[in-house]
């Protein structure tokens, strides 16, 4: 645990820096602007050294040609790792190791046994290793943990989170394999995470997943259909799909007195009545790709951040919570491959039969 001084005062802002500066970087550099309060960028790295240049300027921060080198940094209290999926577990370990916090992008880790690790380690070195599930710093989100009592006994939860990419927004996304997972790897960890944040501690006893690959840009799936099964008889599906230009995303839970439905990710209504709007702005169209604003999530994330280092109370999934949801993610992408990986997801489509 890094030494109480000056700079790790509770109130001081976190000295950060971030790994990896491509696309959603940028929301972290707007969050990181909008709380000066809870953070102070003082390092970048990417492998291409004119980004990390060109995002450390606006901070006056130090642009490091190699990770090492800011692990090196004693001002460095934390990292923010915004690399590709596949990086996430080596750089957040060597981030562990040097003393440092680490706030990663989703998913923590490729497998279940990479996050467990990463969750060991940060226990026992008194570091906070956090992950970037950006859609728990929601209001509606927050509206249902905080009045959980209110809405009686919870039976069963739908998800549907469809939208449209329209080929690789990431070079790396092309190259992922089947066996890696594409949507499993980079959409359903949000989906999941709401999952297992109102199951709680519980683990599912059963879990089905289907999946299938309807574009050419890339070699994973790019649909998938996700059944589990827990504890008490509670029951979740999840619906995820790179491949619906009208963007669906809502989320229904199923109480013996009623139905929570939060509309466009945003807004909350109890048997029909509105409990949570969001603030002027937010949904601009919601239908369409890009017609919701996410910074002020990114920005609480960071105030979330903030608090969990400085040993406040905080909404972070952190250590063998956050390493749940990557072991789930294992279960789902192996009954994804065992289902469906033949006929839906592998060969090419240009030898599919019409
Ligand atoms: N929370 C969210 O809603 C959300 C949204 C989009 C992406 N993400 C996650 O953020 C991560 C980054 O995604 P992206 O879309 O910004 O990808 P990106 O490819 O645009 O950015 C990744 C950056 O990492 C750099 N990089 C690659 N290898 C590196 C290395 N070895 N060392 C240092 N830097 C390296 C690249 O040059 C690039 O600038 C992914 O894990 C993705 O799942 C999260």
């Amino acid at each position: 645990m890094p030494e109480m001084n000056e700079q790790t005062a509770p109130h001081a802002p976190l000295n950060l820096a971030v790994i990896g500066c491509g696309r959603i970087s940028g929301a972290h550099f707007n969050a990181a602007k909008a709380r000066p309060e809870a953070v102070r960028i003082v390092a970048t790295h990417d492998i291409d050294a004119a980004q990390a240049q060109a995002a450390a300027e606006p901070f006056g921060a130090v642009a490091c040609v190699h990770f090492e080198d800011v692990l090196a940094m004693p001002e460095v209290e934390a990292v923010l790792i915004a690399t590709p999926n596949s990086l996430h577990a080596a750089q957040s370990m060597a981030a562990l190791q040097a003393g440092k916090h680490v706030l990663v992008e989703k998913p923590a880790a490729e497998t279940g046994e990479d996050a467990l690790a990463l969750a060991n380690l940060a226990a026992e070195k008194g570091l906070v290793f956090a992950v970037g599930h950006t859609f728990r710093h929601n209001d509606a989100v927050r509206y249902i943990v905080d009045h959980w009592g209110d809405f009686g006994k919870f039976r069963s939860l739908e998800v549907s989170s469809c939208v449209f990419w329209d080929g690789p927004q990431a070079p790396w996304w092309a190259t992922r394999t089947p066996e890696e997972g594409l949507i499993l790897s980079l959409f359903a960890p949000h989906s999941l995470d709401f999952v297992q944040l109102i199951m709680g501690e519980d683990d599912p006893v059963r879990v089905h997943a289907e999946a299938a690959r309807h574009q050419s840009g890339w070699q994973g799936e790019d649909e998938a259909m996700v059944l589990l099964a827990y504890p008490g008889r509670r029951l979740a599906s999840v619906h995820i799909s790179y491949n619906q230009p009208a963007v669906l995303d809502r989320k229904v839970l199923h109480f013996d007195k009623g139905v929570l439905e939060i509309e466009h990710g945003e807004i909350l209504r109890w048997n029909g009545e509105e409990l949570v709007h969001p603030p002027e702005g937010v949904l601009i169209d919601p239908r369409r790709m890009g017609g919701r604003t996410l910074g002020h999530y990114f920005a609480d994330q960071l105030s979330e951040m903030h608090a969990a280092v400085r040993g406040k109370p905080h909404r972070l999934p952190t250590g063998r919570d956050a390493a749940r949801l990557i072991a789930l993610i294992d279960r789902v992408k192996a009954s994804a491959r065992a289902n469906s990986a033949a006929d839906a997801i592998d060969p090419p489509l240009a030898d599919r039969p019409q």
